[in-house]
C-alpha cells in the first residue's frame, strides 16, 4: 500500500511531555483511507490529527453504519514495541464490516497501516508500568443522503490514545449488575459485531446501576434472559473451585474478544481446565452461594483481566469474593508479561515493531 506521509503542523505536541488521559489525548498523527467503489480503497494517509469534515446528511450520523476496533502497543523492556495479536482484530473489524454491510479492508493493507502509524507515532507508547498506547482502528460510511441503504463509500481512520494502567492503584475488583430489564443484542441481531450501536443500546442501564455501585452490567441472552453473554465492554468467566475456567460460548451475539480466546488458550497450559459453555444464570448464583464458583473476571483489552467482587441481580447482591483471586492473578500476570515482552511468547501472538532507541 502507498501511504502518503505529511509534515506534523506547528501545533504538534511533543510526545508524552504532559500528563495524559485514556480516550481524551490522542496523539498527532491520524491514518486515513477512503472507499470507493469506482476506485477502491485509496488516497492512503498518515498526516495530522484533525476533525473530520462531515455533511450533516451523512449515512454514519443517522443509520448508525460503521464499526471500530480496540488493540493496544506496549513497550518491551528492550525499548522496542509489541501488537498483541493485532491479525485478531483486523480479521474482526472484516467480519464487523460483513455484518453491517460495509466495504471490507484488505487485511494486510490494515495492518501495515497500523503498524506504520504506531511506528512514526512510537514515542507515544509509553513506558510506565502497565501503560500502553490504545489503538482504535474506525469505519464509517460516508454517503450523503436520508435514504436507508448500504453506504456506496467509506472512510476508515486509526487514531491512537496514550493509555494508564486500567486499574490505576492495585488490581480492583469492578462490581456487576445482571440486567433483566434490558438487552444488549439478539441472536441475528449485530451483538457479535463491533458497533457503535450495541454500545448505545447498553448506556441507559450502565448509568442506572452506577449510582448503585456497579461499575458494569452483565448482559443475559434477549430471547429467555437466562443465559450469561458478556459484560459491558468484556467477556466474562467463572472460575469452579479454583481450577476450572468457564465462559460463555460465543452465540452469535456475542463479541468473539481476543483477550477471551487468549485466556481459552492459555489457560491450559498453566494447568486449568477451560470450557465454553451455555450458562445460565440461576446456575451461576446458585454456584456462587455455594462456594463452588470462586472467582468471577472479566476479559478484554482495555483490563485484561478484571477481578468481579459481586454480581447484583434482581435487587439481590452475590458476593464472590474481595481481593483478586489467584486465578485472574495468574492469567493477568502471565497474558500481561507476553504483551510487554517480559516473557517468552509461545503462541507467537506478539508482533514487534522495532523502533530508534
Ligand atoms: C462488548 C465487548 N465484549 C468483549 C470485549 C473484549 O474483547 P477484546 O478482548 O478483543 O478486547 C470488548 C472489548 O473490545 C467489548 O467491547
Amino acid at each position: 500500500m502507498q501511504i502518503t506521509i505529511e509534515p506534523l503542523g506547528p501545533d504538534a505536541r511533543k510526545p508524552l511531555a504532559e500528563p495524559f488521559t485514556f480516550g481524551k489525548t490522542f496523539t498527532n498523527r491520524m491514518f486515513s483511507q477512503k472507499y470507493s467503489p469506482e476506485l477502491g480503497w485509496h488516497d492512503a494517509r498518515i498526516g495530522p490529527y484533525r476533525p473530520l469534515v462531515l455533511d450533516p446528511a451523512t449515512v454514519v450520523l443517522h443509520y448508525a453504519q460503521e464499526v471500530f476496533e480496540g488493540t493496544k502497543a506496549y513497550r518491551r523492556p528492550d525499548g522496542h514495541i509489541n501488537l498483541f495479536r493485532p491479525w485478531e482484530n483486523v480479521a474482526r473489524m472484516n467480519r464487523s464490516a460483513r455484518r453491517m454491510a460495509m466495504a471490507e479492508l484488505d487485511p494486510e493493507s490494515h495492518l501495515e497501516a497500523i503498524v506504520t502509524l504506531v511506528r512514526l507515532e512510537h514515542e507515544w507508547v509509553p513506558r510506565g508500568e502497565f501503560e500502553s498506547l490504545y489503538i482504535r482502528p474506525t469505519l464509517i460510511a460516508t454517503d450523503i443522503g436520508l435514504g436507508v441503504y448500504a453506504s456506496k463509500t467509506y472512510l476508515h481512520y486509526i487514531i491512537l490514545s496514550p493509555a494508564g494502567p486500567y486499574f490505576g492503584s492495585g488490581f480492583k475488583p469492578v462490581s456487576v449488575y445482571v440486567s433483566t430489564d434490558y438487552v444488549r443484542a439478539v441472536r441475528g441481531g449485530t451483538g457479535a459485531a463491533k458497533t457503535g450501536g450495541n454500545y448505545a443500546a447498553s448506556l441507559l442501564e450502565s448509568e442506572r446501576v452506577k449510582p448503585l455501585g456497579y461499575q458494569q452490567v452483565l448482559w443475559l441472552d434477549a430471547v429467555e434472559r437466562r443465559y450469561v453473554e458478556e459484560v459491558g465492554a468484556m467477556n466474562i468467566a467463572f472460575v469452579y473451585n479454583g481450577r476450572r475456567i468457564v465462559t460463555p460460548a460465543l452465540s452469535g451475539s456475542i463479541l468473539e474478544g481476543v483477550t477471551r480466546d487468549s485466556v481459552l488458550k492459555l489457560a491450559p497450559t498453566l494447568g486449568y481446565e477451560a470450557e465454553e459453555t451455555r450458562l445460565d444464570i440461576h446456575d451461576v448464583l446458585r454456584d456462587i452461594e455455594r462456594g463452588e464458583i470462586t472467582e468471577v473476571f472479566g476479559m478484554g483489552t482495555a483490563a485484561v483481566i478484571a477481578p468481579v467482587d459481586r454480581l447484583g441481580y434482581q435487587g439481590k447482591d452475590y458476593f464472590v469474593r474481595e481481593a483478586p483471586g489467584p486465578v485472574a492473578q495468574h492469567l493477568f500476570k502471565t497474558l500481561t508479561d507476553i504483551q510487554y515482552g517480559r516473557a517468552p511468547d509461545p503462541f507467537n501472538w506478539t508482533l514487534k515493531i522495532e523502533v530508534p532507541q
